[in-house]
């Protein structure tokens, strides 16, 4: 099958490929997923890049980490899914390997395609929409009435975190750069900040939660925005987090998302809704996933970009 492979980590240029590598094994618990889009988060060109990779490659890696496609066959203990069924999916993120014509998923990460959207736009969902799930419920338990400041809405996570947050109730800012205000306000922000412009910390006042998918200066900034015991996750580093959390007398997280079959079934069911819609920015070949990777690297997202991948 065609996939888009690493042989080496490097600068996405030079180590990313596109060509035939064999078809996954499917396991018992496994539905192997005929991919038709595969969405790219700063994740993939990070590994390209050998982040948090102590040990070299030991042999050829399949890029990618989420999926939408058609059901093409399943293991023999699977029992939610059949061969025909649209599927989307965060893949394991041991395994990666969602840049090819077939995935191998354990059914647990996999639930069905919302009807009403796209292959491509489901395929641009279930990394980030499970990220600012995870952040706005699991990690700061955003509450309908409250306030939460959602760093960079314009980006995958942040999009998706201004839908999911209006849908909790909640009232939310968000900052962008300018040209990104529109697009934000059409997804429900109540208060936009062009964070190139304005200083946020001059112009928000006092939040519940703070969604941080910055870090740094931004980060640093944000502590003194939140409300006595209110609560900074971030989805990226926390330096110091126990001494941030002593000082402003707040609570304080950094996390990584975690794959989840169930959570995502119920972020399609705020697609059915109308809740929550994909924002793709870009639909690239997969014959030119190095190209995507690269717009991904350069972190101006505006929406999502995604590779399609003909059946
Ligand atoms: N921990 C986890 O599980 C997890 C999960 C997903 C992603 N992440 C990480 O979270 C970060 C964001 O991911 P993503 O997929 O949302 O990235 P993305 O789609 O590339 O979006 C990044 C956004 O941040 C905006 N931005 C940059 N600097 C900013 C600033 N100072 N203030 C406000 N906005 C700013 C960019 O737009 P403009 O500069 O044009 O305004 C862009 O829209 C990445 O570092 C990613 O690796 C972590």
């Amino acid at each position: 099958m065609k996939a888009a492979v690493i042989h080496s980590y490097g600068p996405v240029a030079d180590v990313v490929t596109v060509g035939e590598v064999p078809a996954p094994a499917v396991g018992p618990r496994d539905v192997l997923i005929e991919a038709r889009a595969a969405g790219v988060n700063p994740i993939d060109h990070l590994i390209a890049k050998g982040f948090m990779q102590p040990e070299g490659l030991a042999q050829a890696r399949v890029l990618g980490n989420e999926v939408a496609g058609v059901v093409a066959a399943v293991g023999d203990a699977v029992t939610g899914f059949a061969v025909g069924d649209q599927v989307f999916a965060r893949v394991d993120p041991q395994l990666g390997a969602a840049f090819a014509e077939f995935v191998a998923v354990d059914e647990s990460l996999v639930a069905a395609k919302p009807a009403s959207i796209s292959f491509e736009e489901a395929a641009s969902l279930p990394l980030v929409a499970l990220t600012a799930w995870q952040a706005l419920t699991e990690q700061s338990q955003l509450l309908a009435g409250q306030r939460v400041l959602i760093h960079g809405g314009a980006g995958g996570v942040g999009a998706a975190a201004i839908q999911i947050a209006k849908h909790l109730g909640a009232e939310v800012v968000t900052t962008v750069s300018a040209d990104s205000v529109e697009l934000v306000r059409g997804l429900g922000a109540d208060q936009v900040v062009d964070y190139r412009s304005e200083k946020f910390e001059e112009v928000v006042a006092p939040v519940d939660v703070v969604l941080d998918t910055v870090g740094g200066d931004t980060q640093d900034r944000s502590f003194a925005l939140l409300k006595p015991g209110g609560t900074l996750v971030s989805i990226v580093f926390i330096p110091d987090v126990e001494a941030k959390k002593a000082q402003w007398g707040v609570q304080a997280s950094a996390f990584f998302m975690h794959p989840d079959g169930a959570q995502l079934a119920r972020i399609a069911e705020l697609v059915a809704s109308g809740e929550l819609r994909p924002v793709v920015q870009t639909v690239l070949p997969l014959d030119r996933a190095a190209d995507a990777l690269t717009q991904v690297e350069r972190g101006r997202a505006r929406g999502r970009t995604v590779l399609s991948i003909p059946s």
